[in-house]
């Protein structure tokens, strides 16, 4: 029998994607999730499911000790760059502290393998596109920042306490499965926000710039799907070594562009409004996605546009209230 993971923010969109890949390749798997941000509903019924924060001590020494879990994938964070913005403290508070507390409980439990939930938003604005993993390091808000502490604290964890460590530079999640989808309040990310204006949920897509140094105006990012992503977790954690790798596809899409492929995608028309830039949105977001080729043997297979609007548009259309339903 495999060795229990550790899945923390396994309630939320990705989390939950992780945990049912980890489940279906015969790993048993333990959430920690305090559904500030997740739904109970996402965890798949086969994963031991503990309600609790990962800054608290006397849960995660109570779940390791019972659980006996050597392996840690570590999703939960508050990630809203608006609200980060905002609220700055709160983003270090549990991005960064409580998830010290909660490396320092798992080496002490034996935890020696860990996978991390990092992004592209540790590289800020890029100087150059595509954006490799050597690129400098230089966020341009508070939850990119926390997202670069947090590789630095693990970067001494796998030092300290000889832990392997995988730093995954997620960029734009999206798509679903049937069993899981994206299910934000606020929704900030595009996809969900370009399928609710075509169900008819909200009146028109707002485009958040329009003047922007790309070939249309809008911004342009590299969109991931959901399970690619997942199994890029599975393949981490199985690469018995310590690497920081991107997770993209290469290819940039801009907000028209998506919402035109939307269009065709569900047949429906996406009225669209142009509005002011949001502020420490960079213009493109594109990853070298060689290196976790390289590493991983990672390569996205579900990633076309096509197939990311698709699954997505079918899992809204199945849970028009999300989670809710
Ligand atoms: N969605 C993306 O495109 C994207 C891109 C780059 C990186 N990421 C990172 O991937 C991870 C997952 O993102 P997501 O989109 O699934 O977010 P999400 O909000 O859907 O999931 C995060 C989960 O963590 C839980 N959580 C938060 N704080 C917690 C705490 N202190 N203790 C226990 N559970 C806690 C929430 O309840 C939620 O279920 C995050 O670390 C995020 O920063 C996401």
């Amino acid at each position: 029998m495999k060795d229990s993971v550790l899945v923390t923010g396994g309630a939320g969109y990705i989390g939950s994607v992780v945990v049912a890949q980890l489940l279906t390749r015969g790993y048993p798997v333990v959430v920690l999730d305090d559904l500030s941000r997740g739904h109970r509903e996402a965890v798949a019924p086969d994963a031991t499911f503990v309600q609790g924060s990962i800054g608290d001590r006397t849960v995660l020494d109570a779940l390791l000790r019972r659980h006996r879990c050597k392996a840690l994938v570590h999703l939960a964070a508050f990630a809203l760059v608006g609200e980060s913005v905002a609220e700055p403290e709160k983003y270090r508070a549990n991005n960064v502290t409580a998830g010290r507390v909660l490396l320092e409980r798992a080496a002490a439990g034996g935890v020696r393998r860990v996978v991390f939930s990092s992004s592209c938003a540790v590289y800020g604005h890029p100087r150059a596109t595509p954006i490799s993993e050597d690129a400098p390091l230089a966020p341009i808000n508070p939850y990119g920042e926390t997202k670069r502490e947090f590789e630095r604290v693990l970067a001494d964890h796998a030092r300290v306490d000889g832990a392997t460590v995988v730093n995954l530079r997620y960029f734009n999640a999206a798509g679903a499965t049937a069993q899981h989808g994206e299910d934000h309040v606020p929704e900030t990310h595009l996809i969900p926000n370009v399928l609710r204006v075509a169900s008819g949920g909200h009146p028109a897509l707002e485009i958040q710039g329009t003047d922007y140094p790309t070939p249309d105006g809008t911004a342009v990012r590299d969109y991931v799907h959901v399970l690619d992503i997942a199994e890029a977790h599975v393949r981490a954690l199985e690469a018995e070594r310590t690497a920081t790798v991107n997770l993209g596809t290469g290819v940039g899409y801009s907000v028209l562009a998506v919402a035109e492929a939307a269009r065709r995608v569900t047949g429906r028309a996406i009225p669209a409004v142009a509005r002011p830039r949001r502020p420490g949105d960079p213009p493109e977001l594109v990853a070298a996605a060689g290196r976790a080729a390289t590493i991983l043997g990672w390569r996205p297979r579900h990633s076309s546009l096509e197939e990311i609007l698709a699954s997505a548009w079918a899992w809204h259309q199945a849970h028009p209230h999300g989670y809710g339903n």
